[in-house]
């Protein structure tokens, strides 16, 4: 293989043969094919995009550039491509493990404006995502869900192209953004998989239009590499629930898995989201109607049998929900910002949301750096609510008196808009594809 007849192939608009395509990406994670070919064909396939067939044999020679592990019980996974305040993981998981199917998930360090699922899950004291993949298969198939980060074994490959995908403006690509997802969600080997593919102001997909393209790309993907999966897509223009940040949102994800707190509105809707996808889930995997899935998971989240999977993952991790009580009980600075205006909360801009947390210290500036586990926004209203002059809108959390708060404050208060009629309702599932 010649790389640079295969650069000159994809340039000029032309399919990918099977073999070009993973002699590529074998020489690339061998260290073969430079990383300025790599970045040269990344860019050429953002320009002339991919066939379905091509995008599912980049996503397999990625998948098989590490290790791909295999289970013998009921698996499924669910990925989120990420928005504001999306603590999901943190009761989908546990919650579709209650119903008795093992959820095997490698989930990340946020390198955005907010945290990841690891960051949160590490703001319980003694919790680590960083398990070797014996131990992780372990806590999987015994407990029945881990939250674990991904190993260097696993999809090397992906590791090394995001890294340069990142710096060379070649992120936002259709069969890229679905041949590293996908890749790494094969390698981990659950049988279904389902994805909630955010769409909106916080969200990677801006448009409907783009967030659905993905989302059927996705599905397709899966089913090509003989899973069973569907897709959500689903509102990402306003934060989900009141919690943006680390420990905020782990706290918020255990009053609804504690069943505390119901009737809030914003709160009841993002727990409906919850039951949906842990329902897609078990429908797909256990092959049961999705109305009975959904019952289901409703009586277990009901009994407290997700929260008891949740604690029991806790603990196999090394966590201790006791001493996160305590460590969130602890005195932290907050500033509230009001209203200046009275009438109905409209908007809630996601972003500007995200970039006050992330001005707080809530997000990672560079990978590997610190984050604040206590900075974050916990919002006092939602969309829809009727407020008046001097209303709290929000709270900036620190633990102790930031730098700059001025700036984060005056971001967070152009996140709100406030007039004088109220906004249409709006569901947060705008799509499905099964
Ligand atoms: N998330 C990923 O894992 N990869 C992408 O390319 C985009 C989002």
């Amino acid at each position: 293989m010649i790389a640079k007849l295969i650069l000159d192939k994809k340039r000029e608009g032309h399919a990918l043969g099977s073999a070009e395509i993973r002699e590529f990406i074998e020489g690339f994670t061998k260290g073969e094919i430079p990383d300025y070919q790599m970045s040269a064909l990344a860019m050429a396939i953002c320009c002339r995009g991919m066939t379905e067939r091509e995008t599912a044999d980049l996503t397999d020679a990625m998948m098989k550039s590490g290790r791909c592990l295999t289970w013998d019980v009921p698996t499924a996974d669910k990925h989120s491509t990420g928005g504001v305040g999306d603590k999901l993981s943190l009761v989908v998981q546990p919650l579709a493990a209650a119903c008795g199917i093992s959820v095997p998930s490698l989930t990340g360090r946020g390198l955005g404006l907010t945290g990841g699922t690891a960051d949160k899950l590490e703001t319980i004291p003694g919790y680590s995502c960083a398990q070797t993949i014996e131990r992780f298969q372990e806590i999987a198939t015994t407990v029945g869900v881990s939250l674990s980060v991904q190993t260097d074994d696993i999809t090397p490959a992906d590791k090394k192209l995001y890294a340069l995908r990142d710096v060379t403006g070649t992120v936002a690509s259709i069969p890229l953004i679905v041949a590293s997802i996908l890749s790494k969600k094969l390698a981990e080997g659950a049988h279904t998989l389902v994805f909630d593919v955010k769409c909106g102001k916080g969200a990677f997909m801006k448009t409907r239009e783009d967030a659905v393209a993905l989302a059927n790309a996705l599905v397709a993907g899966a089913k090509t590499a003989g899973r069973k999966a569907a897709a959500l897509v689903t509102d990402m223009d306003a934060p989900l629930g009141f919690a943006v940040g680390n420990a905020n949102e782990v706290r918020e994800a255990l009053e609804m898995l504690r069943g505390r707190d119901r009737g809030s509105g914003i709160r009841d809707q993002v727990v409906e989201l919850c039951v949906e996808l842990a329902a897609l889930m078990v429908s797909l995997e256990k092959e049961i109607e999705l109305d009975e899935a959904r019952t289901m998971c409703r009586e277990k989240l009901e009994k407290g049998l997700a929260l008891e999977k949740f604690e029991e993952m806790v603990t196999a991790h090394g966590g201790d929900l006791e001493s996160f009580d305590r460590f969130c009980a602890k005195p932290t600075f907050k500033f509230k910002i009001q209203a200046m205006r009275s009438g109905y909360v409209t908007a809630i801009d996601a972003e500007k949301v995200a970039r006050a947390a992330f001005m707080l210290g809530a997000g990672h500036v560079t990978a590997g750096d610190r984050i604040d586990p206590l900075a974050g926004i916990t919002l006092a209203v939602k969309v829809g609510d009727k407020v008046a002059v001097g209303a709290p809108l929000a709270t900036l959390e620190k633990s102790t008196e930031p730098d700059g708060l001025d700036r984060a404050a005056a971001e967070l208060y152009k996140a709100f808009q406030i007039s004088a009629t109220p906004p249409e309702p709006k569901s947060l599932i705008l799509e499905r594809i099964v």
